[in-house]
């Protein structure tokens, strides 16, 4: 038996329990994984709200990423990096149930952990990394453009401005003001968003802007951005909908008329362990035990974490 998180109705962190399941040996392709760290995205709270519809099973799961170490393997579990064995530090994204003490998963899911990351920053590496690989592979931001990204001091923003950064562009970000100083020490320019926010940006780059991705979703977000870059095909966002759809910028994720990626997500699940592998990406996590879930997503849902939140489900993790 394991400790997990379901939402027993749609509702608000209130509808959370964690309960007791019994956790099945993995089959042949899958894998059994001890959960050091479970990362929190606002998709979680956003499936069980019923802002995504109410025809999902009830008690729903919840959790689409964890890092933890191998406790048992089926016939032939080979992950993206090759065989996954008992002792292996390991991330595993995209997956169901990620909020739990133990999971089993399909080792096709499994990439190795970076020796130098701990486990609360891994937990919450994936699910926002894979999307900001895929908003600049999308953009195609390169080396020497300037990129303004709206949200950059969120999971997914802090995400695409160093992987931008890491690409050799030129980053501006919108931020509250507390995050400046660490944006700056990323390699970002800050600015804060509001009123006039595309005077400021013009200030900060008289030459010009080349793409610009949102990670916020409002509409000052979308209409800045085609104000200062005149090719709609350079503008992505992951949560404007419908408006950025309305106005034909790109659309990237789960939502309605918006491209998967899944390839490129996939893909970028190596990348993103080698861009912190060689110390170009990291993940400021803070952590909550799986009974302080109801909490922790509270906190998400008011809307200014800076990095990313995590569920630790062992206590000496
Ligand atoms: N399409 C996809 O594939 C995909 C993937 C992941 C997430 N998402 C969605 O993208 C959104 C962001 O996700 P996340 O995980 O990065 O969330 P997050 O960690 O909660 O970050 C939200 C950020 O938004 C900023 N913010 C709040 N109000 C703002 C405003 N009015 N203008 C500009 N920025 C503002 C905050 O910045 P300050 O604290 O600096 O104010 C905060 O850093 C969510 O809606 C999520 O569901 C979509």
């Amino acid at each position: 038996m394991a400790r997990v998180v379901v939402a027993t109705a749609f509702g608000g962190p209130e509808v959370l329990s964690v309960v007791e399941e019994e956790i099945p040996a993995p089959g042949p392709g899958e894998v059994r994984i001890s959960v050091r760290a479970a990362g929190i995205n606002p998709v979680d709270w956003k499936l069980y709200s019923g802002s995504m519809g109410t025809a999902a099973a009830l008690p729903m799961r919840l959790g689409f990423e964890a890092a933890g170490v191998v406790v048992g393997v089926g016939a032939e579990a080979i992950g993206p990096a090759g065989s996954v064995s008992v002792g292996d530090q390991v991330i595993a994204f995209r997956i169901a149930g990620g909020y739990a003490e133990e999971i089993v998963v399909p080792a096709s899911t499994v990439v190795p952990k970076p020796a130098t990351m701990g486990w609360e920053p891994a937990g919450g590496l994936m699910l926002a990394g894979a999307t900001a690989v895929h908003a600049l592979t999308a953009t195609g931001v390169s080396s020497g453009e300037t990129v303004l990204v709206h949200g950059a001091a969120g999971g997914v923003g802090l995400m695409v401005v160093q992987a931008a950064v890491a690409r050799g562009a030129r980053v501006i970000g919108t931020a509250s003001i507390s995050n400046h100083p660490y944006l700056r020490e990323l390699g970002t320019e800050p600015t804060t968003y509001g009123d006039g926010l595309a005077d400021r940006v013009r200030a900060l780059a008289p030459d010009g802007v080349d793409a610009a991705i949102d990670c916020v979703g409002t509409n000052e977000a979308v209409d800045v951005s085609l104000e200062l870059v005149a090719d709609r095909d350079r503008i992505v966002s992951i949560a404007a909908f419908p408006y950025g759809s309305e106005v034909g910028i790109k659309m990237i994720g789960g939502g309605p008329g918006a491209d998967p990626g899944t390839d490129v997500r996939n893909a970028a699940r190596l990348q993103l362990t080698e861009l912190v592998a060689q110390g170009q990406l990291e993940v400021r996590a803070r952590s909550f035990a799986l009974d302080d879930v109801a909490a922790a997503h509270r906190e998400g849902q008011a809307g200014h974490v800076s990095g990313k939140l995590v569920l630790v489900p062992h206590a000496s993790a």
